[in-house]
């Protein structure tokens, strides 16, 4: 393999989504610093990534080779710095708290080499508000990736308002080195993704309230007749209704639009617990 332009990455945040990420680096040949403010459980999600690759391996879509070599380029550890101050890019995916992703950003912008990429995994927050104060706006960029990481094609690259052209670049071409579809947005709320989907989902539970059609109808319409994978409501269920309902608040209150106020009916469902596939109870019944 010869050796990828982005050759040392380093992951902060091991959890669902960081995984992912580390995941696809290492497929992609880069060395990958996988960290969390927990070793153990940076070492627990590598092993996590090892029971992915062993289940690809058993399916026939991974070699046992690419799979011995995947794993070799990842270390764990909770050595945030030592990573931060190898890497030529950085991509943040700890818990969705602005003034944790602030501190991190203004500790990465201080020790990280002067060309490396700066990507934060948010789904929601402010590019600009989070690279604010760091002194590094122009590097900081959103890294949107989407779960699974090692199976989703997209990546949401988020242009702050301080961003430069040169980061837009190198957040492309790093989307291309790990085999993923990009796609550019202004740093708005909801970016791309959340916005429209969000959107949609509101306006099919509105439908329901309006008995229009029964859920499996409305689900079966987009599937269908738009060749969704998946309805938006049955979608609304695996995501989780308190989810969604969050973030149609925080929509909501950002762009000022009644587009974005949460039906009634989604109120009501989280009130009552009924929080979706979690829940065992959504839009449709879950066996326990
Ligand atoms: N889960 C999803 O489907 C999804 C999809 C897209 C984007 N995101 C975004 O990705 C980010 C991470 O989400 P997640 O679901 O992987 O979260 P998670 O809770 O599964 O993992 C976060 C990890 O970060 C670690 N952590 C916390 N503080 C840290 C610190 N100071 N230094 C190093 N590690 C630290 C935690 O120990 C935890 O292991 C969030 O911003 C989220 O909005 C999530």
């Amino acid at each position: 393999m010869t050796s990828p332009t982005f050759s040392r990455v380093a992951v902060i945040g091991a959890g669902t989504m960081g995984r992912g990420i580390a995941h696809v680096a290492a497929s992609s040949g880069a060395a990958v610093h996988l960290i969390d403010a927990d070793a153990a459980a940076a070492a627990a999600a590598k092993d996590q990534i090892d029971g992915t690759l062993t289940r690809a391996v058993a399916k026939g879509r991974v070699t046992e080779d690419d799979r011995t070599s995947i794993l070799e380029k990842i270390v764990t550890s909770d050595d945030r710095i030592g990573a931060v101050s190898a890497a030529d890019v950085v991509v943040e995916a700890v818990p969705e708290i602005m003034d944790l992703k602030r501190s991190l950003f203004a500790e990465f912008a201080a020790n990280a080499p002067a060309h490396a990429l700066l990507g934060t995994n948010t789904s929601s927050l402010s590019i600009t508000s989070i690279a604010a104060d760091t002194g590094a706006a122009d590097r900081i960029i959103g890294l949107h990736f989407f779960n699974p990481v090692h199976i989703m094609q997209l990546l949401e690259i988020v242009r702050g308002e301080e961003t430069s052209d040169a980061t837009v670049a190198a957040a492309q071409a790093f989307a291309s080195q790990l085999d993923k579809e990009a796609i550019l947005v202004r740093d708005v709320p909801g970016f791309a993704t959340s916005r429209l989907g969000v959107l949609l989902g509101l306006e099919a539970m509105r439908m329901v309230e309006e008995k229009v059609a029964s859920a499996a109808d409305i689900d079966t319409a987009m599937e269908l007749g738009y060749r969704h994978p998946m309805g938006p409501l049955k979608l609304t269920d695996l995501v989780g209704l308190d989810v969604r309902l969050a973030i149609a608040d925080h929509l909501h209150a950002e762009l000022k639009s009644p587009r974005f106020e949460p039906p009634q009916i989604l109120r009501d469902m989280v009130a009552s617990g009924k929080l979706g596939k979690k829940s065992g109870a959504g839009f449709y019944s879950y066996d326990a």
